[in-house]
Formats: C-alpha cells, sequence, structure tokens
C-alpha cells in the first residue's frame, strides 16, 4: 500500500491529522493496535479548551458536540471543604466545553468512515523503517504482514507507542516527574452534583467532581498509586470522595453503583524534538501531564495543529520551514502546559512527605486565588487554553 501519511495510532490525535490531511486533499493511512471497540471505550479526558472547541467546529466535527457537549464559564475550586468559582469568561474571555474524549473519538471515526479514510485496527508489530529519510511502516493483520510506503510517519501512538522508541536515544532527550499518586477515577449514572466541575484540595487528598451528561457523573479521588483497586467499594469511594468536597456538595452528592472504575498514575513526561527527519511525534507519543489540568487531550489536539498546517504547506506550497520549525512550535506551547499541570498538581495534591508548612501554603495559595483578580486571571487563561 502506498500513501502520503502513514499515522501510526487511531487515537484522537492521529484521527484528528488523518481528517485535517483528508479535509487538504493529503492522503492518509492510520494503523490502530487496537480493536475499535476498545478505543472508543477508553474513558478518558473531559474537558475540552475553547481553542479544541473552535478548531473541531472549523473542521465540521462540532455537529455532535454542540448538541451534547456543556459550556462551563467557571469552574470551582475547594480548599478544607469550602468552595469558591472562578468565572473563565469574566477572567479569560472564553468558556470550555465538557464533552468526553469517548465522544471526540466517537466523532472523528464517524467523519473518518464518511469520507472513505482508511483506519486499520488489530494492526499487529507494527514496525518502522528507513528512517529518518526514506521511511515505510510494516504490520501485521490477521497473521499476514504489509507494507505502507510513505513520504512521511506521524507518531500518535500514544506514551507506551512504537513510534518515539524508532528515534535513536542518543538524539532525544527526556525529562519526566512521576507523582507520588494516583487517581481512582469512578463513572456513575448519577446526576452531577455540580453545574460546574469541583477541584479540590483536602488534607485527606484531591478530589474532582466532573461529569458527562445531566445523567452521568465523572469523579476522582487521590489514591495512592499502589493501591489495589478491589481495596475500594463503592462505598468506600463515596466516602472518601464526601470527606474531600464542600460541605453542600457533599450534602448533596448523588451516589450510585460505578460503571466504570480505574487508577491512573500522574505522570509529567516530554521527549524533545519531536520531529526526527520524516518522523513526527504528536500526543501522548511526546509527551504526557497529570490530568489536574485536564491538558492531555487539548495538548494532542494542538501538536496536529502544527503538524496539519506544517505537512499541508509541504504538500500545497512545497514550502518545509514549518515542517523544520514543528518541534520547536510544539514544545513551545507543550512546555506552558507541562508547567500548568505541575501548578495545578502541586496547589491541589496531598504529598506523602508533605509537611504542615507545605499544607499551610496550599491553603494560603487558595485562600489568595480566591481574593486575587490577577491570580484567578493566570488560572483561567491557562485553564482555557493559551492562543496556538
Ligand atoms: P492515545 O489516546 O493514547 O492514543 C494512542 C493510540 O495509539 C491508542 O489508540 C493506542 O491503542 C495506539 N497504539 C499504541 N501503540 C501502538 C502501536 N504500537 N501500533 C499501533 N497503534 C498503537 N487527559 C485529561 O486531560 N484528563 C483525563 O482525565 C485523562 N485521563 C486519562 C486516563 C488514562 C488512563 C490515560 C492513559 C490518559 C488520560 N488522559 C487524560 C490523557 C488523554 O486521554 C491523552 O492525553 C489523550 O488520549 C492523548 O491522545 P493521543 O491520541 O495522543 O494518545
Ligand atoms: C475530567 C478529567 C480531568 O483530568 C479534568 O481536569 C477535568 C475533568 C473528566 O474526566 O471529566
Amino acid at each position: 500500500m502506498k500513501t502520503q501519511v502513514c499515522i501510526v495510532g487511531g487515537g484522537p490525535a492521529g484521527l484528528l491529522l488523518s481528517h485535517l490531511l483528508h479535509l487538504a486533499g493529503i492522503e492518509s493511512v492510520i494503523l490502530e493496535r487496537r480493536p475499535r471497540d476498545h478505543v472508543l471505550g477508553r474513558i478518558r479526558a473531559g474537558v475540552l479548551e475553547w481553542g479544541s472547541v473552535k478548531l473541531l467546529e472549523e473542521a465540521g466535527l462540532g455537529a455532535r458536540m454542540r448538541k451534547r457537549g456543556f459550556v462551563h464559564e467557571g469552574t470551582y475550586l475547594a480548599s478544607q471543604n469550602r468552595g469558591f468559582r472562578i468565572d473563565f469568561k469574566a477572567r479569560a474571555g472564553h468558556p470550555v466545553m465538557v464533552y468526553g474524549q469517548t465522544e471526540v473519538t466517537h466523532d472523528l471515526y464517524d467523519a473518518r468512515d464518511a469520507a472513505g479514510g482508511v483506519v486499520i485496527d488489530r494492526a499487529e508489530g507494527v514496525t518502522l523503517h528507513g528512517l529518518p529519510d526514506t521511511p515505510h511502516v510494516t504490520y501485521v493483520k490477521d497473521g499476514t504482514e504489509h507494507r505502507v510506503d510513505c513520504d512521511y510517519i506521524a507518531g500518535c501512538d500514544g506514551y507506551h507507542g512504537v513510534s518515539r522508541q524508532a528515534i535513536p536515544t542518543s538524539l532525544l532527550k527526556t525529562f519526566e516527574k512521576v507523582y507520588p499518586f494516583g487517581w481512582l477515577g469512578v463513572l456513575t449514572e448519577t446526576r452531577p452534583v455540580s453545574d460546574e466541575l469541583i477541584y479540590a484540595n483536602h488534607g485527606r487528598g484531591f478530589a474532582l467532581c466532573s461529569m458527562r451528561n445531566e445523567h452521568l457523573s465523572r469523579y476522582y479521588i487521590q489514591v495512592p498509586v499502589d493501591d489495589p483497586i478491589g481495596k475500594w467499594s463503592d462505598d468506600a469511594f463515596w466516602d472518601e470522595l464526601r470527606r474531600r468536597i464542600p460541605h453542600d456538595a457533599a450534602d448533596r452528592l448523588e451516589t450510585g453503583a460505578s460503571i466504570e472504575k480505574s487508577i491512573a498514575p500522574l505522570r509529567s513526561f516530554v521527549a524533545e524534538p519531536m520531529r526526527w527527519g520524516r518522523l513526527f511525534l504528536a500526543g501522548d507519543a511526546a509527551h504526557i501531564v497529570p490530568p489536574t489540568g485536564a491538558k492531555g487531550l487539548n495538548l494532542a489536539v494542538s501538536d496536529v495543529h502544527y503538524l496539519s498546517q506544517a505537512l499541508i504547506a509541504h504538500y500545497r506550497d512545497s514550502a518545509d520551514d514549518l515542517i523544520e520549525g514543528y518541534s520547536d512550535r510544539a514544545l513551545t506551547r507543550v512546555w506552558k502546559a507541562i508547567r500548568f499541570s505541575w501548578w495545578m498538581t502541586t496547589l491541589l495534591h496531598r504529598f506523602p512527605d508533605q509537611t504542615e508548612f507545605d499544607q499551610r501554603l496550599r491553603e494560603v495559595e487558595m485562600d489568595y486565588l480566591e481574593g486575587s483578580e490577577a491570580a484567578q486571571r493566570s488560572l483561567a487563561e491557562n485553564y482555557i487554553g493559551l492562543p496556538y
């Protein structure tokens, strides 16, 4: 098979890239290791920056999002069971959209199918060859090996993918911070406790109240990363969540059986550069943020924006300066999100070795945020998303 861009990974980054290239008349093939149902069933991110919303709308992917998504003009922060609101619209000019990654992926698969896009799932043993200058990719499907010849490879295969590993370690610089805790996430068919998200700091640890729709809630609590999931019965989860969120929210919290429950580790990670010759990295393949700032999915969208612009300039105008500048351009934005996610994580979580002094600092920083328009502006402009 021959194509212009071979995309490894059919998550949000790979699917969106394929769609944007298609709109510009550029061919691509997506190789995805997992069955499509698995990709569509993964419960992950929930918040879209306004720039991501605009990009999806401009790419013709806004119809379901407009119907099913929820525009949030602010969020609640809480400290020691007392909350206050930050108004995104007033402080930074735009709201965010609460629309699950599952829905974004669903819309992207629909768009690829409607356009006759090639998405090969259950592609095993994907291997990158001929880099940095003369790439091709091989994979095995149903026991048979196939080859894709291409001009470029886009590595959109997440943190555990093969694309980043194809870059010689002598050329790749990685930065990593592993946090000593994880998030226990629960999805329940209950009414959300609040009309906007609640990010709560508490001496017992962080908690987040989010939602997917009027009848579906998503809640998280900070737990030790090595806690066995079996330790957390639904009742134990609800009891702990109630202890950490504002009292008025705890009083009206509707509980029910969990329909999904999992523990995710928290990590910051960046690999530089994001291009090696004709191989590009985008999304989680190049960087990971802890979920506190809701940035993971949004960074995948901004990377893909820069990468699609670079490839379009190459094919349409024979101009390669955006290809050469891709890594620097993407990383400039990535590092700002790395900083913001680290800051939100540090502000809101309990660290195992923290002292009373550290907890007081957290509480006073929350107090400062509550009282300072300048501090709120800084949080709001980062949360709604820095410009591309
Ligand atoms: P992915 O979504 O990881 O997609 C990569 C795709 O590549 C996958 O479909 C994978 O199957 C495929 N793949 C991997 N290896 C290969 C291979 N060798 N060959 C072919 N295909 C391959 N972000 C938030 O903002 N909020 C959250 O609450 C949140 N929760 C998360 C929970 C978990 C458990 C995880 C893992 C991530 C979470 N994130 C969250 C981050 C967010 O989901 C990611 O940033 C986002 O999915 C990045 O999209 P991506 O397309 O770059 O990577
Ligand atoms: C959700 C996840 C996040 O990491 C976040 O910061 C906000 C919301 C969610 O899954 O709804």
